[in-house]
């Protein structure tokens, strides 16, 4: 039997990912939008692209849950994105009362699947869509690392002429002015980037990894990145539905790992048919280390936000932050 894949928010993230997920052919798509009409139209475009593309996948559009019942994968990308100036944090009500209200209908239709949450900011996002619902924490995953690591990958290909394929790379932390690109544990062919690149041209291009969603917002205006977000998030849906045990950068809520507990941080989590099979474990220098725990304290006062002000966002939401420990 096919998979079933349901991915909330149409918009230019959910769209984007539903092509590529129908592209792959192994699961039918369900998008579902509160705009009237507007999954319905994109789904059904995007069924018309079957005969030309080759794949067989059923995608359909809704405004409501039911078609979503029994999917494997369900994807949080509804939520508003930022503006030029605005911080990814500066999302944190809007967004919390829209994935609170999603999260809820998603889980109750599809008990058994693993919720990817992509709205931002995503840790805090992930966390509530956790709270709400009680979900085990492997099968709640926020997608950011994926991203910020291709960026940088990106950007260490640009700068020496190599291949994306040869280069590796981690970005850990939230997804955030505070995530951490480990340049100590970056190659290219295997060999280490800093033998290949000044620390001053290194230090520019992880800030500008740092940077790279504000990069795109300030060039596109209006909405932001959502090609190679979409790309990330169909990469980890791979892994899950194909068990394939891949180790990818993601963030998930910690429980002593790398000395953080009760807050979702970005980690390298290997992936597998129930969401996270398990957090890997790299020994990270103190300075380092450092770096993460910063990063994870920048998620908590996203949470503490969400905590004081629950009755907002859901008045039967229980508590998203039992127990912060950090360090
Ligand atoms: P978009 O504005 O193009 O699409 C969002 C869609 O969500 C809209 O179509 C809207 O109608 C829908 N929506 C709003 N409330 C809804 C509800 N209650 N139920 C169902 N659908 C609802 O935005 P885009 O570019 O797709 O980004 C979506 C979110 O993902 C934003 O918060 C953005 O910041 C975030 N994002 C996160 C990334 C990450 O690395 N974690 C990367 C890229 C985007
Ligand atoms: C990004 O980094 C918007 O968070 C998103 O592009």
């Amino acid at each position: 039997m096919r998979s079933k894949i349901t991915v909330v928010g149409a918009g230019n993230v959910g769209a984007t990912l539903a092509q590529r997920l129908a592209e792959r052919d192994h699961a039918d798509v369900v998008l579902v939008d509160i705009v009237e009409g507007m999954p319905q139209g994109k789904a059904l475009d995007l069924l018309e692209t079957g005969p030309i593309c080759g794949y067989d996948s059923l995608v359909t559009g809704a405004n409501g849950y039911d078609d979503t019942d029994g999917s494997q994968v369900a994807i949080i990308t509804s939520g508003v994105p930022r503006k030029p100036g605005m911080s990814r944090d500066d999302l944190v009500m809007t967004n919390a009362k829209i994935v609170a209200g999603v999260a809820r209908e998603v889980t109750s239709r599809s008990p058994g699947c693993v919720l990817i949450v992509v709205a931002n900011p995503v840790d805090g996002m992930a966390q509530l869509s956790l709270a709400v619902s009680g979900f085990p924490r492997s099968r709640v995953i926020g997608m950011a690392g994926v991203l910020d690591t291709a960026r940088f990958r990106t950007f260490i290909a640009q700068e020496l002429g190599a291949s994306v394929h040869d280069v590796q790379a981690y970005v850990l932390g939230g997804h955030g002015d505070t995530m951490v690109p480990l340049t100590r544990l970056s190659t290219v062919a295997g060999i280490p980037v800093s033998a290949l690149i000044p620390p001053e041209r290194l230090e520019a291009i992880v800030q500008r990894a740092r940077d790279g969603g504000a990069e795109i917002v300030n060039l596109l205006k209006t909405g932001s990145a959502f090609y190679a977000p979409s790309a990330a998030v169909a990469q980890m849906v791979d892994a899950i539905l194909f068990d394939t045990q891949q180790v990818l950068p993601c963030t998930v809520m910690l429980d002593g790992e790398y000395g953080i507990r009760g807050v979702f941080t970005g980690v390298p989590v290997r992936l597998g048919d129930g969401g996270m099979a398990g957090v890997v474990d790299i020994t990270l220098t103190a300075e380092e280390l450092a770096a993460l725990h910063r990063s994870a304290e920048s998620v908590r006062q996203v949470v503490e936000i969400m905590e004081s002000r629950r009755a907002e966002i859901d008045p039967s939401l229980g508590s998203l932050s039992p127990g912060i420990a950090i360090g």
